[in-house]
Order: structure tokens, then sequence, then C-alpha cells
């Protein structure tokens, strides 16, 4: 049975978001006029259309071309108010949210414009909106370290508006090994860690491994090749770590969204959570997520509640807020339980 107007109400945790992978075309379109770029679209359908990916690789040439429309402080703002405004519509209660800041400042855009939009608009969100929301500072992996490290060093005086660091961007060839000292340095000044472990990645169980052992993360962004290795997937369920697992991006990266996967972390018991990473081009947003990995599982209300048991426990909040939100999402069980239109629809 589908569980749409269940999952659509359920109050919600979004912990792997690029917050650039929410630029949808019609902004995109509205800020390249704003700011005079030009793009090799003249319309947003053309913008819409011309999003043509199968890989990781090819999603990111159109990922980061999108991003020359970023310029000023006001377009981080404005970026990042309409995921927050969206995500709001969707009852996300808590996200996480990753940026980028040298896919900009390899363009000439000044770190604190980046940093400082994206800022402003997080207070606007919880004070209109209802979201909280933290930043997570990501290193592009296809950078150097060197660059990673400098990056680093210029995020200092705005660490208390930064919850933790990740790694993404492409990872073939670039393993997290070669982040070691960059992460060990983003440890002693008190960010949390998480990394990319991207689906069907060359090498991908090395990269796993040096992830928890080398890195010493915090949780793990996608990673459901760790199944594959049962060391890892010990190792992974004795730490408690989490998975931030993106269904619909996975299905338009690989050609499978991975819901067996899906099915056995949870049947295992690992905290796995589900989030909806670019939702402007993989046409998903979290409620969209959850809805399709339910269809496809065919899972129970108790199942579709877990996910987000599992994002609020394994959010980077202290307890007090995580018990707020768990509580704000038994209540909402309760009153579905209690309100369901049919016996069949309460055993649900
Ligand atoms: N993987 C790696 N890099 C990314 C992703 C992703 O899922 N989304 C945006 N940049
Ligand atoms: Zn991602």
């Amino acid at each position: 049975m589908a569980l749409d107007a269940f999952i659509a109400g359920m109050p919600k945790c979004e912990l792997h978001l690029h917050i650039e992978g929410t630029l949808e075309p019609e902004l995109k379109m509205l800020l390249a006029e704003r700011n005079n770029v030009r793009m090799p679209y003249r319309t947003v359908e053309e913008a819409r259309n011309a999003y043509n990916f199968d890989s990781l690789t090819s999603f990111l040439v159109g990922y980061y071309e999108s991003m020359n429309v970023l310029l000023t402080e006001q377009d981080f703002y404005d970026l990042a108010t309409a995921y927050l405004t969206k995500a709001a519509s969707q009852n996300v209660r808590y996200a996480e949210i990753f940026f980028d800041p040298q896919a900009h400042t390899s363009r000439g855009v000044p770190f604190d414009i980046v940093i400082r939009g994206l800022r402003r608009a997080i207070m606007d969100g919880e004070r209109l909106h209802g979201v909280r929301a933290q930043l997570i500072m990501c290193f592009l992996r296809d950078f150097s370290a060197e660059y990673a490290m400098a990056t680093l060093l210029e995020s200092l005086p705005y660490r208390e508006w930064i919850v933790g660091v990740g790694l993404d961007s492409d990872e073939r060839g670039n393993p997290p090994v070669k982040f070691e000292k960059v992460f060990a340095r983003a440890r002693r000044e008190g960010y949390l860690l998480t990394a990319h472990c991207d689906i069907d990645q060359p090498d991908t169980h090395e990269h796993i491994r040096q992830c928890l052992d080398v890195l010493g993360v915090d949780r793990i962004d996608h990673g459901s090749n760790a199944l594959e290795d049962e060391w890892l997937t010990e190792e992974i369920g004795r730490r408690g770590l989490g998975f931030t697992v993106c269904p619909v991006s996975n299905g338009f990266v690989t050609s499978d969204m991975k819901a067996a996967e899906i099915r056995r972390m949870l049947d295992l018991g690992l905290k796995v959570t589900i989030n909806s990473d670019d939702p402007a081009y993989f046409l998903a947003y979290v409620t969209e997520n959850l809805q399709a990995v339910q269809r496809k599982l065919d899972l129970t209300r108790d199942e579709v509640l877990r996910f987000e048991r599992n994002a609020f426990e394994i959010a980077w909040l202290p307890r007090a807020a995580k018990d707020a939100y768990l509580a704000e999402l038994d209540e909402y069980a309760a009153t579905a339980a209690a309100t369901a239109a049919t016996p069949a629809d309460a055993a649900d």
C-alpha cells in the first residue's frame, strides 16, 4: 500500500543535500539575467532539457557549469532561501546542508560571500519557517589536498557557522587518504566528519575502509557498497555510524536506486536514512525519495518512521534537540495511527 500522504506529513530530517544541487532551472535563469551571465540555453525549458547524465562524472559537468550564475551574497541567500522554503513545505524540520566553497572560490567568488549568504538564509529560514539547518563544508576531492587545507583554514573565522566537513565530487582516483591531514586538522578544530562513498566506484571497498580507519568519519554519505564486504558492514554497525542514502540520485548515476541494499540495511539494524542529494537535478526532494523507496519495497509505516528516527538520531545536534524532534515524530505516528481510516490502514 502506498503511504504517500503519511510520508508527506511526517516531520523529516534531511542529512544529504548539496545546496548547489537545489538550483532549479527557474532560479538559474533568473540569476543568469540578473548577473549578465551567458548560459548555453535561453529558456527555463532549454535549461531543464540540458541535463543529460548517466554517471557521477557526467552529472558533475552540468552541476558545476550551472554554478556560474552564483556570484553575490544575495545569490547564495536566494538559493538557500528557495531550498528552505521548499523544505518547509515538505515538513522538513531539520537539515544539514552541504556547500562546496571551492566550486566558488575557484571561480573567483570569495569564501565570505558564499558563507554569509547561506548563513543569513539559514537564520531567516528558522525565523520564518521554523526549519532549523546547519552547514557542512565539503572539499572537492578532485582538487589538491593543499587547496582543501587552505579552504579549511579560510573557514576558521566562521567556525561557529559550520558543524562539520565532508568530501564530495569525483571519487575516481581521489581516495580518502589524499585528505588524511586535512581531516585530522578539521577534527582538531572541532568539526564533525563525513565523506561521500559514492555508488559503484572503482576501489569502493578500500575507499570506505579509509573513511573508517584513516579519516575516522562520524557518518557515511551514500556507502551502500559497504554491504558487499562483511568486515565493513560489521565495523560500521559496531561503530553505530549512519548512512545517508539517496535512492533517486542512485537511480540516475547508476541503473538502480539500490532499494535491495536499503532493505538489507533496515534488516541489519544499520542507521540508514533517506535523502535527496541534488533535488533540482534528480527531480525529487526528500518526500519523493521516501515515497519512491516505500513503494519499491512496500514498506510499512513503522519502517518509514525508522528512516526518520535514524536521521534525527544521527543528526549533529545536542541530545535535547534530537529528543524534541523524536517526540514530535512519535506524536505524529500516534495521531496517524489513531485517525487511520480503516483497521487495515492502522495495521500498516
Ligand atoms: N557525489 C559526489 N559529489 C557530489 C554529489 C554526490 O552525490 N552531489 C554533488 N556533488
Ligand atoms: Zn552527495
